[in-house]
């Protein structure tokens, strides 16, 4: 059975909850085990080469996630918003709706009590919010921890209450120190997802591509390396490349002949 809005929920202070980045569909099939996919506008950096994520648009995002969707696993999609797609409570909810139709069971937007109303209206369009508080991406000026001083830890906190009053399922917190993180999730019911901030949440996320190591412009500190597929990649690359040129591939096994029968009567009929 898929998972739904109201699982995630159920596993606050029960079960820690998991989440990777998805964007296409072979990707997203081999992550069937992980409860939430998230169709992250990271896709501008690691799928689509741009510096950061603020060149996505809609119609990428509708295309990644229809990608996920046709993976069929069981986790909950989630697909972000991208920048200038919730400027008003309008563009918001037809652009919720547009990424439900692609195949997502919930949105994600960046910010916090200055798009509650926002938010709120998406909730109430009936499509379930995921927020994202402490670094946001699309507005940053550069990628830096977050709510270090207790001031901001406040300002993150109110943020957090205002949200979960909004509505949303769940709240994804990037980049924030782990001491604030633990205290935003003891005194919010929803479940908290922290990238880069510490054991405390009630889940983690990561981009897939660094977690397996295939990308290498940026690496943050946070980002757990599991693999070093780039490496392994290159490798496999490099080793077809030698092949072909060394004529050593295609061999034996990776070809298809014609009966001896018929050669024959193709040789005689070209001459
Ligand atoms: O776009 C994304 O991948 C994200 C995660 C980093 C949380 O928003």
């Amino acid at each position: 059975m898929p998972n739904t809005v109201n699982d995630i929920i159920q596993m606050k202070s029960r079960e820690k909850i998991t989440v990777l980045t998805g964007y296409d569909s072979t990707m997203a099939t081999l992550c069937d085990k992980v409860d939430v996919i998230l169709v992250g506008d990271s896709a501008g950096m690691v799928m689509l080469g741009y510096d950061d994520t603020r060149d996505v648009t809609m119609d990428d995002m509708i295309r990644f996630t229809t990608a996920v969707k046709n993976a069929k696993t069981d986790s909950l999609i989630v697909a972000d918003l991208p920048i200038n797609s919730y400027e008003n409570e309008d563009s918001a909810i037809t652009n919720s709706k547009r990424l439900v139709q692609a195949g997502a069971h919930a949105v994600k937007l960046e910010g916090g009590k200055k798009i509650a109303d926002i938010i709120k209206a998406v909730v109430d369009s009936g499509i379930p919010v995921m927020g994202h508080l402490g670094l946001l991406p699309q507005t940053a000026e550069k990628y830096s921890v977050q709510a270090k001083k207790s001031s901001d830890a406040v300002n993150l906190l109110e943020d957090a209450k205002i949200l979960e009053k909004a509505g949303v399922f769940s709240i994804v917190f990037e980049m924030v120190t782990r001491d604030v993180a633990k205290i935003i999730t003891e005194s919010v019911k929803v479940p908290t997802i922290g990238i880069g901030s510490g054991i405390n949440c009630d889940g983690q996320v990561l981009v897939v591509h660094d977690m397996l190591g295939m990308f290498e412009k940026i690496k943050p500190k946070f980002a757990k390396r599991y693999l070093n597929l780039s490496e392994d990649i290159r490798n496999a690359i490099n080793s077809y490349v030698k092949d072909v040129k060394e004529e050593k591939f295609p061999e034996e096994e990776h070809t298809f002949s014609m009966e001896k029968e018929e050669l024959d009567k193709l040789e005689k009929a070209i001459g």
